[in-house]
């Protein structure tokens, strides 16, 4: 059958590449997918199970239940965020949010703007829109932080929106609320719509506080905030995000879904209404858990010759530089699998930026990094 030039214009994510070559090596460690090693906690695991018993198994509302996008806005306000139930949609997972977000505001032949280095499904999700893509470069001088110069110089007669991904996968880095009002400053003046991914939002470190270009005055029309419980809460595979938006595309989006999926499963649905009514204290737990991760990894990698890796400021990923090394990021994952059979992603799977840096995870368990560590001190030795 011929294949579509739309799906074949859609690139592969290399991270799922390294993911996939995995398994033909034994006492495989892998550092490399972004999958909390946390169980979803147990409430909202019951929560789950007893909508399913108690019948929430039929179709909702393409937008999502009422209850769950009232909780939704009422906690978008503990971000400043003055929004109400028409302004929300649940989707399945941020993914799908990002997608619906753009196929809303742009149109084949404009311009997208991303960081370089990024998550890259973005890249796929640009590429079903029909738009273009233009990076705009992160630094490592500047710990990947996305500067607004950097914005306004790769602004052109097309560009009409800019995805932004605060905390970052892959580099760990937050935006300051200075970095995104002198961002939003460049927004305004040009009328750009931002995507503004925070799907890491809760996972901050060393007492940072998590800013949403949303809040900032006059963004809110300018904004589609897009989150997810899948890293939060651990839910990964209950596939459940959302987006926060003017109810103008808030409603485009939600015709958008009755022609993709009709809506989030019934269930998974009240099992996050769960997680957003119940006692935060499990996503606590669990951010204090990365951070003893992090710290465990980040001193680990420090006692390794030639590499040098950033402190990670927010998110579960370490993006060490391996320059030093005079190999390229994909000839070092490639290394590193087949001689120590730990899993990590190349940098340029997120972009070109990332040539020279590996992407580490840093969301399993404790064991894992240590093996990781004790493996990679007995290759680079
Ligand atoms: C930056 C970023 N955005 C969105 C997602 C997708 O999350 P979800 O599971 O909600 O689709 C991921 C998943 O790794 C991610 O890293």
């Amino acid at each position: 059958m011929r294949i579509s030039q739309r799906a074949k214009g859609v690139p592969r994510s290399g991270i799922r590449e390294m993911f996939d070559m995995a398994p033909k090596y034994k006492n495989v460690i892998s550092l490399g997918i972004g999958e909390p090693g946390f169980p979803t906690p147990e409430h909202i695991v019951e929560a789950g199970a007893k909508a399913l018993y108690e019948g929430h198994t039929k179709y909702t509302p393409n937008a999502g239940i009422s209850d769950l996008r009232k909780a939704i806005a009422e906690r978008a306000s503990l971000d400043g965020l003055s929004v109400d139930q028409q302004n929300v949609i649940v989707t399945t997972g941020a993914g799908e949010a990002i997608l619906l977000a753009l196929l809303s505001t742009v149109d084949p032949g404009d311009e997208v703007l991303l960081p370089d280095p990024a998550w890259p499904n973005y890249l796929g999700q640009v590429a079903l829109s029909g738009a273009q893509l233009k990076f705009v470069k992160t630094y490592d001088r500047d710990h990947f932080h996305l500067k607004a110069e950097a914005i306004e110089k790769a602004v052109g007669e097309r560009t009409r929106a800019i995805i932004i991904n605060s905390p970052s996968n892959p580099t760990g880095a937050v935006l300051s609320e200075e970095e995104l009002e002198d961002i939003s400053r460049i927004i305004l003046s040009h009328n750009l719509v931002v995507i503004s991914d925070e799907t890491y939002s809760n996972i901050l470190f060393d007492g940072r506080k998590h800013t949403s270009i949303a809040s900032l005055p006059d963004m809110a029309d300018h904004t589609i905030v897009v989150n997810s419980f899948s890293k939060t809460y651990a839910m990964t595979g209950w596939r459940v995000g959302y987006a926060i938006g003017p109810s103008d595309v808030i409603s485009q989006m939600a015709k958008l879904q009755e022609s993709v999926s009709s809506c989030v499963n019934a269930a998974a649905q009240q099992a996050c209404l769960a997680a957003l009514k119940g006692s935060q204290d499990c996503v606590e737990e669990m951010v204090k858990g990365y951070r003893e991760r992090r710290d465990l990894l980040l001193s680990g990698l420090a006692e390794l010759p030639g590499i040098d890796c950033l402190m990670p400021e927010g998110s579960f990923y370490a993006f060490p530089n391996i320059t030093k090394f005079g190999l390229s990021s994909k000839e070092f994952a490639l290394m590193l699998l087949e001689k120590a059979q730990v899993v990590v992603v190349p940098g340029t799977a997120f972009g070109e930026g990332g040539e020279g840096y590996l992407r580490v995870s840093f969301c399993g368990s404790i064991e894992s990094i240590k093996e990781a560590l004790s493996r990679l001190q007995n290759l680079l030795r």
